[in-house]
C-alpha cells in the first residue's frame, strides 16, 4: 500500500513537471511567434502636418517641404496644402513682402527692427560694392574673416596691425578680410564712403555689399560671406570668422590646426558652444524674440565672436543655408544650418567669449594658451600681440 502511494506520487510529480514544461515551451513559442509577426499599425503614428503659429517655423516647414524629394513627388500640384505654398514670393524675394505685416499676428506692436527683418527675410542677395577678386589667388591656410562696420577704421588698422597680420605666420599662409555691408544715410550715418573706398585700395582686404549693415542683418552677411568663400576662396584650408573687437592669438590657432587628426579636420566647427538656449522674451534684452516669431529651444551653437572652422565644411554650410530660413540672429542661424548638416559645434575653453578673469587680463602669459578673448579694444590689441610676438616672452 505504502509503494502504491508512494509510486503515485512519482507519477504525479512527473506528470505536473511536464505540464509545467509544456507551458512554459507553449508560452515561449507563443512570444517567438509574435517576434516574427510584422505589425501593421492600424492608424497613422506620425501626427499630421499642421502651420506652426510662429512665423519663422512656419516659414522653415514650407522649405523642408519643398526641399524633401520624397513628399514633393508624391503631392501633385493641386493637393498641395495651402499653407505649404510660399504664395507669390517667387517672383522676387527681395521686393518688401508686405504679406508678413497680416501673417505675424503682433506684427504692428513689434519693434521697428522686427519689421524691417521680416519684409525682407526672403531676400539673399544683394549687390557687391567693393570685392578682392584675387585674394586667395594662392590658396591660403587660414583665411580670417571679421565682421567690421564701416565707421570702425581704427579697430581695422589694429587688427592689420596685429592678430590680422597677412602674409606668412609660423609658417602658414594667412589672408585677412573685413566683412562689411552699408552704413546707410537711412540710420544718421555720415558718409564714409570715399575713404572706405581709399582703404579698400590701400589695403585690399575689404568685402562691402550694398545692404543695411544692422544686427538683424548680420545673418545676411553670414550667407553673402559663405557664398562668397565659394566664389573667392574655395581652397582656403581653414576659416576663423568673429567680431572686429576681439584679439585672436593666431598663433596659437594655427599651432591647433596643424596638430588636427585628417578627419577631424574635415568637420572641424570649435568656439564657445551655447547649448540648451532658447529664445529671449523679456522686451529689454538686445537678443528678444517674439513668441509670433519663433517657438521652440536653440540648437548648440557657438557665439558669434568668434569660430573656427574647416573649408571643407565652409561649402556645405552654403548648401544647406539655402534650406534654412533666415534668423535674425547670426550665430543662432549658424547653429540651425549644422544641426541641418548633422553636425554640432564643438566647444573649445580656448575661446573666451565672455572674457578671462580681470586678474589674468594684464599678465601675457595667459594668453599664450588662448585663441580667442573678447573683447579688447584696438590699443589693447597691438599690446598682447607684442607680448606674444617676443620671443623672449617666457611662460610656463
Ligand atoms: C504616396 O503615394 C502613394 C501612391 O500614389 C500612396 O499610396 C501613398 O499613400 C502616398 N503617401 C502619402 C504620404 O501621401
Ligand atoms: C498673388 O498675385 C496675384 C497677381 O500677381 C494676385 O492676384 C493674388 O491675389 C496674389 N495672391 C496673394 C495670396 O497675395
Ligand atoms: C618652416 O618651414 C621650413 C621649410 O619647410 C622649415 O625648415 C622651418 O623649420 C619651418 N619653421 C617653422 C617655424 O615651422
Ligand atoms: C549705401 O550708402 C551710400 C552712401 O551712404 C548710399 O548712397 C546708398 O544709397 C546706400 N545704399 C543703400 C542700399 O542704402
Ligand atoms: C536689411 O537690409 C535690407 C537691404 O538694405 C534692408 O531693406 C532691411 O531693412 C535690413 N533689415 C534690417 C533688419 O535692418
Amino acid at each position: 500500500m505504502a509503494l502504491l502511494r508512494s509510486k503515485l506520487k512519482l507519477m504525479v510529480t512527473v506528470m505536473m513537471i511536464n505540464l509545467f514544461i509544456f507551458l512554459i515551451f507553449r508560452q515561449n513559442s507563443q512570444y517567438k511567434n509574435e517576434q516574427d509577426k510584422v505589425h501593421i499599425p492600424s492608424k497613422p503614428f506620425w501626427t499630421k502636418l499642421a502651420p506652426s503659429s510662429a512665423y519663422w517655423n512656419h516659414q522653415q516647414q514650407i522649405l523642408d517641404f519643398q526641399n524633401n524629394p520624397i513628399l514633393m513627388a508624391n503631392y501633385s500640384e493641386t493637393d498641395i496644402p495651402d499653407w505649404l505654398i510660399n504664395a507669390n514670393l517667387s517672383s522676387d524675394p527681395c521686393k518688401p513682402n508686405v504679406r508678413v505685416t497680416t501673417q505675424v499676428k503682433d506684427y504692428n506692436s513689434l519693434p521697428d527692427r522686427f519689421k524691417d527683418f521680416l519684409l525682407y527675410m526672403h531676400c539673399r542677395s544683394y549687390p557687391i560694392k567693393l570685392d578682392q577678386p584675387d585674394i586667395c589667388k594662392k590658396p591660403p591656410f587660414l583665411l580670417l574673416a571679421v565682421k567690421s562696420q564701416v565707421s570702425h577704421f581704427d579697430r581695422r588698422q589694429a587688427i592689420r596691425q596685429s592678430w590680422g597680420h597677412a602674409g606668412v605666420i609660423a609658417n602658414q599662409t594667412v589672408v585677412t578680410v573685413f566683412l562689411l555691408g552699408n552704413a546707410t544715410a537711412w540710420d544718421h550715418h555720415p558718409d564714409l564712403s570715399k575713404s572706405l573706398y581709399d582703404e579698400s585700395m590701400r589695403h585690399r582686404d575689404i568685402i562691402q555689399w550694398d545692404y543695411r549693415d544692422s544686427f538683424f542683418n548680420l545673418t545676411v552677411k553670414e550667407v553673402l560671406f559663405l557664398e562668397w568663400i565659394q566664389t573667392r576662396c574655395p581652397g582656403a584650408r581653414f576659416i576663423f570668422k568673429g567680431d572686429d573687437d576681439v584679439f585672436v592669438n593666431t598663433y596659437r590657432i594655427l599651432d591647433f590646426l596643424k596638430g588636427l587628426s585628417e578627419p577631424k579636420a574635415k568637420d572641424l566647427f570649435v568656439g564657445d558652444v551655447i547649448v540648451d538656449a532658447g529664445p529671449h522674451r523679456d522686451k529689454k534684452v538686445k537678443y528678444f524674440i517674439p513668441e509670433s516669431m519663433y517657438i521652440g529651444k536653440y540648437p548648440p551653437y557657438a557665439g558669434g565672436g568668434g569660430y573656427l572652422y574647416s573649408g571643407d565644411l565652409a561649402a556645405r554650410l552654403q548648401q544647406v543655408s539655402q534650406h534654412v530660413a533666415l534668423y535674425p540672429i547670426d550665430d543662432v542661424y549658424t547653429g540651425m544650418c549644422l544641426r541641418k548638416l548633422g553636425l554640432a559645434p564643438e566647444k573649445n575653453k580656448g575661446f573666451r567669449t565672455f572674457d578671462i578673469e580681470v586678474k589674468y587680463r594684464s599678465n601675457p602669459c595667459a594668453y599664450k594658451s588662448l585663441m580667442l578673448v573678447h573683447p579688447r579694444t584696438p590699443q589693447e590689441m597691438i599690446k598682447i600681440w607684442a607680448w606674444l610676438s617676443n620671443p623672449s616672452l617666457n611662460c610656463h
